[in-house]
Parts: structure tokens; C-alpha cells; sequence
């Protein structure tokens, strides 16, 4: 492995900002309980309070509408399991009249899909929307789905794999026409794009730091006022009774800290992603033949690039490039190791072979154009190389087809 350690993978996770890192690392000195009534307590108790309304700014509410908790995945998991206790009886069954149905897409994050798929196994009517070929959910579709026993309709703001942005506020707006409950999985839209949860009409937003350089492990949930939410972790009374635990006062500076940045950068974010992204997907273009970017040319984040090399098996492109110190991803964090082709890929109709050969690059705030150059120079030959080594019989019928 050389030196050189070019990291194009951001979607996954990002490092601390160095402001994050400083402040967390002053705050470990802070160690009293925040819902403690002394002074130590109070000093925690600020500094969550603090952190609670700039991640409130960065999404466009008001602090009393966000409630912490340890990540994505929690955040997404409350939903469904307020969804599940809305949609049963006294007894734990689901409702045999009233609201008990789900809809959700077949491009969400694990974490929704499994929570849907837990829902389903319980005995609750799930219906998984499907995608154009952009990564796009149709709204006559939804629309046509939609009816008074909608319990509750969870869309991605923006897609890990592929970047796509849904339209939430036209969604939402479907949704709440019928009564129903909207959510939306935002974590990789918030601090790439601007969120705004209260014109986009969600009831319920999800949030995670460690995509906005912030630290791992601790993320919110946007809930409208007046929302229903039941907790998925019993105990204290800890942020009003909806999840409980002692608080990760630290953790919870270091989100807090990392969307104040995340909001007063935004625009030179979205800039400086955003050109980089352009510039590797032209030199990918024009050094490699045969190649098809996935996603939407325009409606996506400004840091993802996933790209398709026909004749080529994704998982040699990630090592081969890794060797060369470049660190991308094939279709998600979650997915990889395993042999499965991306969920996401061939739901917005790419083959099983080729969804095999693709490549997540996603970029952030430590990329330079001199990384983007190294990154295009360096995938050619490897591209070439692999599909030189190709066994796979179909390689040259998928190269014609998207010449
Ligand atoms: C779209 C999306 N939702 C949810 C999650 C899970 O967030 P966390 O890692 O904070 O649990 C991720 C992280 O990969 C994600 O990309």
C-alpha cells in the first residue's frame, strides 16, 4: 500500500472537522450528567441545548423539534416504531381497520428497508415504490397507493449510492393531503444541499453526524410538533420521554458544532463538491470508453459520482484502486463484502453484471483537484487491465450497449 491516501468515500463517513475535534476534545472535561440540577449538570445540559439548535438551524426548526440519538439508523427505527405502536391494537395486533399501511421505496438505506421489512413480518401492508431510471420515484404511482388506511410513507431526501434528490415537499404534500404521516431518511441531503424541514411539510426528518464531520455515533430526529412518537428505547425522561439514556453531551457538541459549519459553508460546499465532481466525471469520460454514469444528471447531491464500467467487476476496481491509495466504494458501506449487487443499481435497471462493476466516488471537503486528476489518471488503466483479464462472457455485449 503506498503512502498516498486519496479518500473518496465521504458518503460512508467523513473525518471531524478540526473545529469539531477541538471543541469535543475540550468538552471531555465536561462530565457532568446533563439532566443533573448542579451546576455541572447545567453545564452539559447548555451545551446539549446549544448543539440542539444549531443542528435545529442547519434543517431550518426550532430546537424543541429535534431529539438526539445515537445515529441514522435509530432515528429511522423510531419512526417505524412509532408507525408499528400507531398501527396495533392493545394486544400487540396489527389493527384490523384503520390506518396500518406502509409505503416506502425500494432504494432506502437497510436501516428503513429492514425496519419496513420488519413491519411487513409482523403483519402490517408494506408496499415498496419502485424507481425510474434515475433514481426517481413516480408520484401517480404514489399517489394512486395513497388512501385513508395510509399509516405512514418514508422517502430518502437523497440517495447514499447514487446521490439522486427526491422531491420531498411534492411528496410530503401527496401525504398529508391523505392524512397520512410523512418521513424522510435525510441523512445524505443534510449539509450538502439546502433542507428546510418546515417547507418541505415532513412530520418526521432524519439526521446523522458523522456524514456532516461531526463524530459517529449520535444523530436527531426532526419530529413535528404535535407528531405521535413512541420511543424506541424506554428508560429516563430524557429528551421528553422519546429516548432515553444518559446523554452523550460530547457527542452531541461535536453534531451541533459540525452543523453551525455545515450551515455557514453550505454554499462554498456545494461549490467545491460540486466542481470536483464535474471535473472527475469528465476526465473518467473522456480517458475511459464505454462507461454510464447512474443517478440523475441534475437533481443529486454535488458530491456523488457513481459510475458503471461495463467488463469490469467492481470489487477489483475498489482494490486495484486502493492499492493505488485511492478509496472509493461499490455501491454502499452496508453492502460491501457481500456478493449481492447494490439494491439501489438494479432497482433503477442496471443489470446484475454491471450493477457488479460499479463505483461510488463521493467526494468532501478534504478533496483537491490534484486528488481528482491522480484518481482519473490512475482508474484508465486499471479499467483497461480488468477488462482485458475479463472472463465475463457478456462484457462486450454490454460495452456495444452503452456505446
Ligand atoms: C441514507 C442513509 N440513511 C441512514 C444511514 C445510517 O446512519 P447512521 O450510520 O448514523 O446510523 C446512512 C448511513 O450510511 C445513510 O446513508
Amino acid at each position: 500500500m503506498g503512502e498516498k491516501r486519496i479518500y473518496l468515500d465521504y458518503n460512508a463517513t467523513t473525518p471531524l472537522r478540526p473545529e469539531v475535534r477541538e471543541a469535543m476534545i475540550h468538552d471531555f472535561e465536561v462530565y457532568g450528567n446533563a439532566s443533573s440540577m448542579h451546576g455541572s449538570g447545567r453545564l452539559a445540559h447548555n451545551r446539549v441545548e446549544e448543539a440542539r439548535e444549531a443542528v435545529a438551524a442547519l434543517i431550518g426548526t426550532a430546537a424543541e423539534t429535534i431529539t438526539f440519538t445515537s445515529g441514522g439508523s435509530e432515528s429511522n427505527n423510531t419512526v417505524f416504531e412509532t408507525a408499528r405502536v400507531l398501527g396495533s391494537g392493545p394486544d400487540g395486533r396489527v389493527l384490523e381497520s384503520g390506518r396500518t399501511e406502509i409505503i416506502t421505496t425500494t432504494i432506502e438505506h437497510p436501516c428503513v428497508l429492514n425496519s419496513a421489512e420488519y413491519l411487513k413480518s409482523l403483519g402490517f401492508p408494506v408496499r415498496f415504490l419502485g424507481v425510474d431510471e434515475y433514481g426517481r420515484i413516480n408520484l401517480d404511482e404514489l399517489e394512486s397507493l395513497l388512501s385513508d388506511k395510509t399509516l405512514l410513507v418514508s422517502v430518502m431526501m437523497a440517495n447514499n449510492e447514487i446521490g439522486t434528490v427526491q422531491n420531498i415537499k411534492k411528496i410530503a404534500g401527496l401525504v398529508k393531503a391523505r392524512g397520512a404521516l410523512m418521513h424522510s431518511d435525510g441523512v445524505q441531503a443534510t449539509g450538502k444541499i439546502p433542507v428546510n424541514v418546515e417547507e418541505l411539510g415532513v412530520d418526521y426528518f432524519t439526521v446523522s453526524a458523522h456524514k456532516i464531520y461531526g463524530p459517529k455515533g449520535i444523530g436527531g430526529l426532526y419530529i413535528r410538533k404535535k407528531a405521535p412518537v413512541f420511543p424506541l428505547i424506554h428508560g429516563g425522561h430524557q429528551e421528553d420521554g422519546r429516548r432515553a439514556g444518559t446523554y452523550n453531551n460530547t457527542g452531541i457538541l461535536g453534531f451541533g458544532r459540525a452543523a453551525e459549519l455545515a450551515r455557514r459553508d453550505l454554499s462554498a460546499y456545494m461549490n467545491h463538491a460540486g466542481s470536483l465532481r464535474d471535473r472527475l466525471r469528465e476526465g473518467l469520460f473522456k480517458t475511459i470508453p464505454n462507461i454510464k454514469m447512474n443517478g440523475h444528471p441534475e437533481d443529486t447531491v454535488p458530491n456523488t459520482l457513481n459510475v458503471s464500467f461495463p467488463g469490469a467487476e467492481g470489487e477489483s476496481i475498489l482494490l486495484s484502486l486502493d492499492m493505488e491509495g485511492i478509496e472509493v466504494s461499490t455501491g454502499s458501506a452496508c453492502a460491501s463484502g457481500s456478493l449481492e449487487a447494490s439494491h439501489v443499481l438494479l432497482a433503477i435497471g442496471v443489470g446484475p453484471e454491471l450493477a457488479h462493476g460499479s463505483i461510488r466516488f463521493s467526494l468532501g471537503w478534504g478533496t483537491t483537484a490534484e486528488d481528482i486528476d491522480y484518481t482519473v489518471e490512475r482508474t484508465g488503466p486499471i479499467i483497461a487491465r480488468l477488462r482485458a483479464m475479463s472472463s465475463v462472457p457478456s462484457a462486450r455485449t454490454e460495452e456495444r450497449h452503452y456505446a
